[in-house]
C-alpha cells in the first residue's frame, strides 16, 4: 500500500521549516490502519515479546491496536505527571529544551522482552528515553517500530544497538 498517499503533509507546522508529518488522514482510513496495524503486528510476531510500550500520544494509536492482535499487555509511557502511582523518570532533550517522560515502577518485570512502538522517528531523543525507562526496571528493549521515520533527523543512528523499524521513510 502506498502510505505515503495517505499522510498528509503540513508545512510550516509547528514552525516554520518544518513538514509535519500528519498521520490523522491515515487512521481515519480503516483499510491503511489495518494495513500498518497488520503489517506492524507481523514483524513483532516472531520477536517473543512479552508486553508492548506504547509512547504518549501518537504512539497509543499503533501500539495498541498491535498488542490486541497479539494478545499482548500495554505499557504506556507517558509525559511528566500524567501516571498516578511510583514512576521511574528520565529526561531527554528536545529540539528547544527538554523533555520529560515517565513509566510506572510496577509496569515491566526484570528480564521481559518489550517492543516499543511510536508513530514517528525524528532525532531519535523520544526513543532513547523509553529504552532507558524499560532497562531502569531491568527488561530488555528487543526492537522498536515506527510508522513513519524522518531520515535526515538521525535517528537510527542514536538508536544504535537498537533493533528499529520503520513503515515509511521520508
Ligand atoms: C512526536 C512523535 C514522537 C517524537 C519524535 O511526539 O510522536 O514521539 O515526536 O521525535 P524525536 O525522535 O525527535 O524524539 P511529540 O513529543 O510531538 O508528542 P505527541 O505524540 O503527544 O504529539
Ligand atoms: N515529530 C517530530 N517531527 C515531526 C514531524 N515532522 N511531523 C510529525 N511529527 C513530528
Amino acid at each position: 500500500m502506498d502510505l505515503k498517499a495517505k499522510i498528509r503533509n503540513i508545512e510550516d507546522f509547528p514552525e516554520k521549516g518544518v513538514i509535519f508529518r500528519d498521520i490523522t488522514t491515515l487512521i481515519k482510513d480503516p483499510e491503511a490502519f489495518e494495513y500498518v496495524t497488520d503489517t506492524l503486528a507481523e514483524r513483532v510476531k516472531g520477536q517473543d515479546i512479552d508486553m508492548i510500550v506504547v509512547l504518549d500520544a501518537r504512539g497509543f494509536l499503533f501500539g495498541s491496536p498491535v498488542a490486541y492482535l497479539l494478545r499482548k499487555g500495554i505499557v504506556p509511557v507517558r509525559k511528566k505527571g500524567k501516571l498516578p502511582a511510583d514512576v521511574y523518570h528520565v529526561e531527554y532533550q528536545l529540539e528547544y529544551g527538554t523533555g520529560q517522560l515517565e513509566m510506572h515502577k510496577d509496569a515491566v518485570k526484570e528480564g521481559m522482552r518489550i517492543a516499543i512502538f511510536d508513530d514517528l522517528l525524528a532525532t531519535g531523543g523520544t526513543a532513547k528515553a523509553a529504552c532507558e525507562l524499560v532497562e531502569l526496571a531491568g527488561a530488555e528493549v528487543v526492537s522498536l517500530n515506527f510508522v513513519i521515520e524522518l531520515t535526515d533527523l538521525g535517528g537510527r543512528d542514536a538508536l544504535g544497538g537498537y533493533d528499529v523499524f520503520s513503515l515509511v521513510q521520508y
